[in-house]
């Protein structure tokens, strides 16, 4: 069993009530017209950095020091909060494909022989979202899980397709779909039935979160299952390109189409006897269409016909949901985090975020695992998201009441930590409204400041970093950091970046003598936790990364 007992830090107190602060997609670059971050009034966020230079530094949110394949690959809010919740550093779903892939044990494992079983006498049907964006799916994955069925005995397949825009340029959806085409065409010419079936924009059809709004759950089954949308289209490449031409379209809010044939029929709705894969290996967009695949008692929406299939998720969505009950990739085996070792320590834990950002701050923190470790000690407040707006509608979003709660958790000093996700400079980086994004941060800037004076008024200590960068970049640039240019203008950047965060350490809890350790330059979010755990008053586990602080006397 495991020994939850943390020893007691040699020089740090208990008993401080701790505030840690996540704001979502606030990396740190040099500031220029791009960076709304610089842009924004931040005096806050500003403050902390000039205020002391050993209270704050930067530290790693992509690539290996989050357990992505690749230092290619941005940071995201998943494997994020993964680490900053885990203290350590796991191969994450990306990664874990890719071997799974590389060495064949994809089409080995428990998961893939269930769905095979319905190769001979029905269709094999892979939902997820078309791009190369490495966040929730990846392309060359999906290429070699096609590869890989047309060798092992697949007679009909059908994609329904997501297009992103969101973790990859507004617009690459049509490269994206003749890539695919160009695949499936390879597997017609080895005689097996293979198309586009259904599509959509991630953000109208899908992949919705948090059960934000189950009308886009809603959208994709009736077009994935039942073969009905507001549009038809004979080819996926045209849907998607004359979709596009409307004004104000973008690939992330598509909406719905189905392909159907010469004759106006849908080619390919969800029928008994069929397989069905969800190829997104991120779990949060996943969860609320794998549950209306899976359950039979099920009162989200009206499924009007529910057809008996094989169903499959590329990993395990939910650990504690067991969900879905077959998936082709074992997930990270994301345990003993930092909050169930504080809980079980006797801290009292308060976490808070509106719902689109939620389960970033219990789910994701708590490695992909939904409820609470001990009710009586924790409370996870969520405040409903706007829905049915692209955020820089709305850029504030709700920070401030975020803030008022952690605030009145905090003054309630009922609660030993008070852990935070502010959504403004992600949420909003998303959408490309530069405008809109330095709105959210000075938005997420205010509610630091509400908490950091709660804090004051206690006698406490906070936390403030992010988990990957999106505002504070706003353009593609090449490689020699040049904006690029397509058509005469700047091409947005929708996106997270590559860019490290900030994180910064005070308030008049804070015992004199503690600053960041210079012996851990490449520090990343993972040793976050280990930071956090110190500051409750206890060592950290001795397998996690280290702390980044230290006490020095004075
Ligand atoms: C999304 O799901 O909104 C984006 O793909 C990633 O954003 P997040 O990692 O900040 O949630
Ligand atoms: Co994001």
């Amino acid at each position: 069993g495991v020994s939850w007992k943390l020893a007691d830090h040699p020089k740090l107190p208990k008993g401080k009530t701790v505030a840690v602060v996540v704001l979502d997609g606030w990396g740190e670059a040099k500031p220029n017209e791009y960076n709304c971050i610089a842009t924004a009034e931040t005096p806050c966020m500003d403050s902390l950095k000039k205020g002391a230079p050993e209270l704050w530094r930067l530290v790693r949110a992509h690539g290996t020091a989050v357990g992505l394949p690749t230092e290619d690959d941005m940071g995201n809010s998943e494997v994020g909060h993964n680490a900053l919740g885990a203290g350590r550093i796991f191969a994450q779903g990306a990664k874990l494909v890719d071997i799974a892939l590389a060495t064949g044990k994809f089409f080995e494992g428990e998961g893939f022989n269930y769905i095979k079983e319905s190769f001979a006498n029905g269709t094999l049907h892979l939902i997820g979202l078309l791009s190369d964006g490495g966040v929730h799916s990846r392309l060359d994955q999906l290429q070699l899980l096609l590869k890989g069925v047309g060798e092992r005995g697949v007679k009909r397949v059908r994609v329904h397709i997501l297009t992103d825009g969101r973790d990859v340029l507004d617009g690459s959806s049509v490269e994206f779909v003749e890539t695919l085409e160009n695949d499936l065409a390879k597997l017609q010419e080895k005689g097996i039935d293979a198309k586009i079936a259904s599509g959509g924009g991630r953000m109208n059809v899908s992949m919705d979160r948090y059960e934000n709004d189950w009308n886009v759950v809603k959208r994709g089954w009736d077009a994935q299952v039942l073969g009905e949308a507001p549009y038809k289209f004979t080819n996926a490449l045209e849907a998607v390109k004359k979709l596009r031409a409307e004004p104000k379209a973008n690939d992330q809010y598509l909406p719905p189409f189905v392909i159907v044939d010469e004759s106006g029929k849908p080619v390919g709705p969800i029928v008994d006897g069929d397989a069905v894969v969800t190829f997104n290996f991120r779990a949060d967009r996943m969860v609320m269409i794998a549950k209306s695949l899976e359950y039979e008692n099920f009162d989200k929406f009206d499924r009007v016909r529910v057809p008996k299939i094989r169903y499959a998720g590329m990993l395990e969505y939910d650990g504690e949901l067991k969900l879905p009950s077959h998936y082709l990739v074992s997930p990270p085996e994301i345990d003993r985090t930092s909050g169930e070792y504080l809980v079980k320590n006797g801290i009292r834990t308060f976490a808070c975020s509106e719902t689109v950002k939620f389960g970033h701050v219990t789910f994701f923190w708590n490695g992909n695992r939904s409820g609470y470790f001990n009710a009586e000690l924790e409370k996870y407040v969520e405040i409903p998201s706007d829905s049915g707006i692209t955020f820089n509608e709305k850029p504030n979003m709700k920070a401030l009441q975020i803030a008022e709660k952690a605030r009145d958790a905090i003054l309630s000093r009922n609660f030993d930590q008070v852990r935070v996700n502010l959504p403004n400079g992600d949420m909003v980086g998303h959408t490309g409204d530069i405008e809109a994004t330095v709105v959210a941060c000075k938005a997420a800037d205010e509610a630091v400041k509400m908490i950091l004076d709660a804090i004051e008024q206690v006698g406490g200590i906070y936390v403030v970093t992010a988990d990957h960068g999106n505002a504070e970049d706003m353009v593609k640039r090449d490689k020699s950091g040049k904006p690029l240019l397509k058509d005469g203008k700047v091409q947005i950047l929708t996106s997270h970046t590559l860019e490290p965060v900030p994180i910064a350490i005070g308030g008049p809890g804070l015992s004199s003598g503690v600053r960041f350790r210079n012996d851990v330059p490449s520090g990343g979010l993972a040793n976050v936790a280990a930071t956090v755990i110190n500051l409750h008053g206890f060592e950290a586990p001795s397998d996690y990364e280290q702390t980044l602080i230290e006490v020095v006397d004075k």
